[in-house]
């Protein structure tokens, strides 16, 4: 049960070595998420230097701007605006919406793949079959559809993966300071740029059904939006859309799994809504964003808990220990998908609210409604299981469960 967020809960508001404020209760977190002199825009971080571009690492766009998630308000809104019409709801429901049968498709095509053939590796005489949920299911599963969203060909998947992997690590506290961390975001990013601009440079003329398409043209409806913008937004999604899902699939199973009898209720099927209240409660019992480190700044002081922030620090926010605080969670550490008010931090709050939430919620619920039916007398080998390097994008590296058949 999180024993660190219940002893960092014991001060609202803490400093760190590296000079950055820890914020771990509910009521500051929530604040903090909407307050407008909390900026996400690192140009506005002390230690940001103008004078070092952001290069590519072969000949390519150079000083891309940054993707709107590292933005404040105007630039923030505009971008969002623009992504979230050619995105999804509300405005337009169509994109997430038809793409609800290929989901099905992609999740039902993945389970018979390792779980209803006879003859595929790790299958023993004695009838059960080994499989791995991270490697076998819930990685390759948001990464086809967020590549089919984008319009990116899957077949490239190892050729971004690398990139998007230093974005990962990039975000991750424990690999460097501030500041050689965010070197190397932007480098990562300008790599994916890259890719992004080739990909698009290809088709030329031949614009797709997808969301990169709808932005550049603007979709009719719209202003279209900036190239340079387009890249790094791309970039953006493609990481965000596919890194964070897989860790929610992996802990949903391993919590499911250590919970038979909500799995049973899911494998019945008579709650209409049991799944999306599963995924709900996984947003807040077992989120894969653990930690927003140091991706905010203050433009101000700031007081807050009884702390004052001084002007021009990094803040870290932690979502998860919010989502367990006792003040404003009944019984926070129950697995408990029947509980009343919800009001997670999973996905953040105020203007970064996460923009791709209305994907993830449809692709959580199927994905583990449908391991949950199709899995014979599933069973896990290793509990815990091991982890993924990175502390604040939470989620096992491997889940190996034995099924029956
Ligand atoms: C923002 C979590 C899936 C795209 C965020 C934030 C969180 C989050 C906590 C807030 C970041 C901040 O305030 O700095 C998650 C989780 C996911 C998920 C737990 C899956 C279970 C996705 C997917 C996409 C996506 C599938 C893309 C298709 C984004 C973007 C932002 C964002 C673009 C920035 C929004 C903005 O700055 O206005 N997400 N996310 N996320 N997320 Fe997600």
């Amino acid at each position: 049960p999180y024993p660190l967020y219940a002893e960092l809960r014991k001060t609202p508001v803490v400093w760190a070595e590296d000079g950055s404020y820890v914020v771990s209760t509910y009521r500051e977190i929530v604040a903090l998420l909407h307050d407008p002199r909390l900026s996400s825009d690192r140009r506005n971080f002390p230690e940001y230097d103008a004078d070092a571009p952001t290069q590519a690492s072969e000949e390519g766009p150079a000083g891309l701007p940054p993707p709107f998630i590292q933005t404040d308000p105007p630039d923030h809104d505009r971008a969002r605006r623009l992504l979230t019409w050619n995105f999804g709801p509300p405005h337009r429901p169509g994109r997430i919406d038809s793409m609800i049968p290929d989901m099905f498709g992609i999740v039902t095509g993945e389970i018979d793949d390792f779980a209803g053939k006879d003859d595929v590796a790790g299958k023993d005489r004695s009838g059960t079959t080994r499989v791995d949920i991270v490697d076998d299911f819930a990685y390759p599963f948001p990464v086809t559809v967020i590549c089919r969203l984008l319009g990116v060909p899957r077949d490239d998947e190892p050729r971004f993966q690398a990139m998007s992997d230093a974005v990962i690590k990039a975000v991750d506290p424990t690999t460097g300071g501030i500041t050689e961390r965010q070197r190397r975001r932007d480098k990562a990013n300008a790599d994916l740029g890259q890719y992004f601009a080739e990909l698009l440079d290809a088709r030329r003329g031949q614009p797709g059904d997808d969301l990169l398409s709808g932005l550049l043209s603007g979709d009719g409806a719209e202003a279209a939006m900036p190239y340079e913008q387009v890249l790094s937004n791309a970039a953006l999604l493609l990481v965000a859309g596919h890194e964070t899902t897989v860790n929610l699939i992996t802990n949903g199973m391993l919590t499911l799994l250590r919970h038979p009898e909500v799995l049973d209720r899911l494998r019945r099927g008579d709650e209409p809504d049991l799944a999306a209240r599963v995924v709900e409660e996984l947003l807040r019992y077992e989120p894969p964003v653990q930690f927003l480190a140091n991706s905010r700044n203050t433009l101000d002081d700031i007081e807050v808990g009884g702390t004052t922030i001084p002007k021009g620090s990094p803040v870290t926010l932690v979502l998860a220990a919010g989502s367990r605080d006792p003040d404003f969670v009944h019984d926070p550490d129950r697995f408990d998908p029947d509980r009343e008010h919800n009001e997670h931090l999973g996905f953040g709050g105020g203007i970064h609210y996460c923009f791709g939430a209305p994907l993830a919620r449809p692709e959580t619920q199927i994905a583990l409604t449908e391991l949950a039916c199709r899995l014979r007398n599933p069973r896990l080998l290793a509990d815990p299981p091991p982890y993924r390097a990175s502390p604040s994008l939470r989620g096992p590296r491997h889940l190996l469960v034995e099924i029956d058949g």
